[in-house]
């Protein structure tokens, strides 16, 4: 059976969800990768920061614009080696700034996904996909590509059915 790898970067504390501010306890990507997981199995590995981002959502919007600018590659708590085990690779994180945090691609960057299929799927606050699907076709060469999926981040709680029926249908 084709095994399936569940990458995620999510942030937990203050976002901004339909125009106010909340504080998230579990980030909105985290609740669809574990819907993807529960709808078709696999390992989920999350993406961490050594250096956390402020919990505050304006300083950490500003945090992340520059580290966008620089197109920096900040240091992760741990990294996968490689993919070998898998042959479906679920990419989850939330928009900034029009794609995935940079930290995202600090681990995609060190991975081989020659002859794997690659999904996207992003939660937002209206950006949809923005960029993150040509971006991952730069990185992730050698793979095939499956379409992308969309949250919107408010709704992320409610979107296990939508999410369900895309991950069956991407593998
Ligand atoms: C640093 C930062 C930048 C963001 N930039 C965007 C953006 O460009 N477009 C958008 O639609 N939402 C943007 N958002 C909102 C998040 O994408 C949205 O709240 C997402 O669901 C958060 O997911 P998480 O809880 O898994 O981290 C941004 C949020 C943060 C914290």
């Amino acid at each position: 059976m084709a095994q399936n790898l569940i990458i995620y970067y999510s942030r937990k504390g203050e976002n901004y969800v339909n125009g106010k501010i909340v504080d998230l306890k579990k980030g909105n990507t985290e609740i669809c990768a574990e819907f993807i997981q529960k709808a078709v199995g696999g390992d989920l590995f999350e993406i961490e920061t050594v250096d956390d981002y402020s919990k505050d959502y304006n300083k950490c919007t500003e945090e992340a614009k520059k580290e966008l600018n620089e197109n920096a590659r900040p240091e992760l708590k741990k990294y996968l080696d490689n993919i070998d085990l898998y042959e479906n690779i679920f990419v989850c994180g939330p928009c900034w700034w029009g794609t995935y945090p940079v930290a995202v691609f600090t681990q995609l960057e060190k991975l081989d996904f020659s002859g794997k299929k690659v999904m996207a799927l992003m939660t937002h606050e209206g950006s949809g996909l923005g960029s993150c699907e040509r971006d991952l076709k730069k990185i992730c060469k050698g793979a095939s590509f499956g379409t992308g999926i969309a949250i919107h981040g408010a709704d992320a709680a409610q979107s296990e059915k939508a999410v369900t029926e895309w991950a069956k249908k991407s593998i």
